[in-house]
């Protein structure tokens, strides 16, 4: 069978990290999907900017619609970032027929009601795992490994770029920006860092994460959002004699009249897992009627544990492609025809 051919747009961290772990792992890759997955085509403003993978064998555009208009190319994996043309280009592969696989929070929080209605009636999936908490497959969890469950509440850290700024405050006694430079240089942070220390990426997680957990629209304007920026060293050192540690948390918890949607820095007991949660590690606790609490942790930003989770969904999105359509399982591109209203 033919390879299936796969457009990238963008070339930054989560795409190079893309570009390398297929590069790496494309034999295993194949057998898991049933078929063998190549970047036929990559778009990039500048092509001669030095990347962190080896493009050879990639052909590089550096208009964008060139990877969207591709007939070849069956799927294509939005890693710009931003709601302005990411939007554009993600409705124009919508339009053209093909696949999105995405790790663009905002585009989803924001946009995701009218691209997944978009995307149901062209019958393409959009799949977003590495769009909340990194390498952590926490879209699985919710869609399937939870399926069985009526969602109670969920809590955690789904910043990675907050954590490691906090930690680094707590345990080196660093000053903020000097963290916050480190966390931009590692990749960790969003290409405006007041996203990833005002609580807008994490409320952007929130709504999507709360969408699944309770078949809510999306709904971000509902989040109360509070970042990190007013902690000082002294909060942190007061919290860690207290027996505290201070962490920035997404809560979203089912209420009698709706869905309580909240992002803020907490104190969270010492003793306590989330607590114990370092750096750029995210973590998320889910409660569940039937299973009870369960946590998962990993990493929460960087090129390559991000780029696993973009891998995922493109093995989902080709196993579901060549599934015979009449036996398909529903798959993990989000149905919003299914959502019932539950306004926080
Ligand atoms: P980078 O800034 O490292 O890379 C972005 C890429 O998109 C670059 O190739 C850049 O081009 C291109 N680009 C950026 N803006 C524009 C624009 N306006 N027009 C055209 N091209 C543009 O970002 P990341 O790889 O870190 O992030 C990509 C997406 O993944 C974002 O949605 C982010 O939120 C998400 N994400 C990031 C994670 C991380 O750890 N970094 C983790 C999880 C999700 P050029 O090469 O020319 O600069
Ligand atoms: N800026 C984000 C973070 C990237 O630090 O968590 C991962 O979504």
């Amino acid at each position: 069978m033919e390879p299936v051919k796969v457009g990238l747009l963008g070339l930054g961290t989560v795409g190079g990290g893309t570009v390398n772990v297929l590069a790496r792992n494309g034999e295993e890759i194949a057998r898991r999907a049933g078929r063998a997955l190549v970047i036929a085509k990559a778009f990039t403003r500048s092509p001669d900017k030095p990347r962190i993978c080896d493009l050879s064998g990639i052909e590089l555009a550096t208009d964008p619609w060139q990877v969207v208009d591709d007939p070849e190319i069956a799927i294509v994996a939005e890693l710009i970032g931003g709601t302005d043309i990411a939007r554009e280009l993600v409705l124009g592969a919508i339009e053209r027929g093909k696949h999105v696989v995405t790790a663009n929070k905002a585009l989803i929080a924001l946009h995701g009601n009218e691209i997944f209605a978009r995307a149901s009636e062209k019958g393409v999936m959009v799949a977003f795992e590495a769009a909340v908490a990194g390498g952590i497959p926490i879209i699985k969890v919710l869609r399937e490994g939870l399926a069985g469950n009526r969602i109670e509440w969920l809590a955690g850290i789904i910043n990675g770029t907050g954590n490691f700024i906090l930690t680094a405050m707590r345990d080196q006694g660093r000053d903020f920006d000097d963290v916050l430079a480190e966390a931009q240089r590692l990749g960790y942070a969003e290409a405006d860092p007041t996203f990833d220390v005002e609580g807008i990426d994490a409320a952007h997680k929130l709504t999507i994460l709360a969408a699944i957990a309770f078949g809510i629209p999306l709904q971000f304007d509902r989040v109360y959002t509070e970042g990190i920026t007013r902690i000082t060293q002294e909060d942190v050192r007061y919290a860690e004699e207290l027996g505290y540690r201070i962490k920035h948390l997404g809560i979203a918890r089912r209420r009698e009249n709706g869905v309580e949607l909240r992002v803020h820095p907490c104190l969270v007991p010492a003793r306590r897992l989330l607590a114990n949660v370092d750096g750029v590690m995210n973590a998320v606790v889910v409660k569940g009627d039937a299973v009870g609490p369960t946590l998962y942790y990993g990493p929460g930003a960087g090129a390559e544990p991000t780029a696993s989770a973009v891998v995922a969904d493109l093995v989902d999105v080709v196993r579901t492609m060549t599934a015979d359509p009449e036996n398909r399982v529903p798959h993990l591109a989000f149905q919003p025809d299914a959502l019932s209203d539950l306004p926080p």
